[in-house]
């Protein structure tokens, strides 16, 4: 009897654990789904080539990264580019030496990426661009970008701007990493929506990096040399609006009554501003892109590839003081 039983328990068992991995193999990556030589399960490996650390904004995008990675049964293997495009590329070439079976890159900047993504394509290591774009002379060096539409949040930010001063203002703007997509997009962005509104000038306009600290420093020499004329910020990130708050303040003036401030992301940081009514407006561009990244990850390792759009962009939000208070606690980020 007891032994009976004891079968039947086994049996149950080794049916149980055909489920579980059926449903986790099915779910998951299929690429290199294959036992290794000691019989053990090998799992996908994805080198994920990062900008850096510059706003809590990117924090919040590698930590998307990392943990869908981990959600979607992959082996992550992160490269932090620190900032420069030369490390990037030092990382994507080791990610190819090592025969990784897919590569996630983020750009610092939008050229320079031809030669190193030719050799992923050599070695037919599938590469996804996420966040910001590439400018490459040849398409296929890789499969699909995702990411926010940088264009449209210029575009937003400038329209929010215009209904709230009624079309006239002196503008300061800070912009991001120069050459960076987000940057060339949100600098156009905005001016074609100003081109026909003649009573909003930018008076001037200065890199400050994608950083709160730049941001401040940039921000002050702008108060230093235009002073009482400045009636609005416009930063490309809310990293460098929090770090232009505190240079306004430092000069005495009030920010979000003696100057408008306006910008772009919708971190923690830019909400808890809007509530103490410090920050205007901001344009989300939503840096949870890590799920989306790895279900076209799966289909790309499945040799599924027929259905993946070459341009997968994330819908942008606008919240202003408003209607800050009303959601913060739903931020997610
Ligand atoms: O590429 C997205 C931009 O990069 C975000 O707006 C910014 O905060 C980040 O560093």
């Amino acid at each position: 009897m007891n032994r009976k039983l004891s079968k039947l328990h086994f049996t149950l068992i080794v049916m149980l654990l055909g489920i579980v991995v059926g449903c986790s193999s099915s779910k998951g990556p299929q690429s290199d789904d294959v036992a290794d030589a000691d019989g053990s399960q090998s799992v996908p490996v994805i080198g994920f080539v990062q900008t850096g650390a510059e706003s809590d904004w990117r924090k919040a995008h590698s930590e998307s990264v990392r943990d869908a990675a981990k959600a979607s049964g992959y082996d992550l293997r992160f490269a932090d580019g620190q900032g420069k495009q030369e490390n990037q590329i030092k990382a994507l070439s080791s990610f190819v030496a090592q025969g990784v079976d897919g590569i996630i890159l983020s750009p610092l900047v939008e050229t320079g990426w031809d030669n190193v993504l030719e050799k992923a394509k050599k070695r037919d290591i599938p590469v996804l661009i996420l966040d910001r774009q590439v400018d490459v002379k040849d398409d296929s060096l890789y499969v699909t970008y995702i990411g926010a539409d940088t264009y449209n949040e210029g575009r937003l930010a400038a329209e929010w701007l215009i209904e709230e001063t009624g079309g006239t203002a002196k503008v300061v703007e800070l912009q991001g990493t120069p050459g960076a997509s987000p940057t060339i997009n949100r600098f156009k962005g905005f001016r074609d929506v100003i081109a026909d509104h003649s009573g909003i000038e930018i008076i001037a306009t200065q890199s400050g990096d994608f950083r709160r600290s730049k941001g401040k420093e940039v921000m002050e020499a702008m108060l230093k040399k235009h002073g009482d004329d400045i009636d609005v910020v416009y930063a490309h990130n809310d990293d460098m609006a929090i770090g232009a708050i505190q240079a306004i303040e430092d000069a005495g003036k009030k920010p979000g009554d003696d100057i408008i401030l306006v910008s772009i992301d919708g971190v923690r940081g830019a909400f808890e501003a809007m509530v103490e009514g410090k920050l205007n407006c901001t344009v989300e561009c939503n840096p949870l892109q890590g799920p989306m990244a790895f279900e076209a990850m799966d289909k790309i390792l499945a040799g599924d590839t027929a259905d993946i759009p070459k341009k997968q962009m994330i819908k942008d939000e606008v919240y202003d003081r408003d209607t800050a208070k009303d959601v913060i606690d739903s931020r997610k980020y």
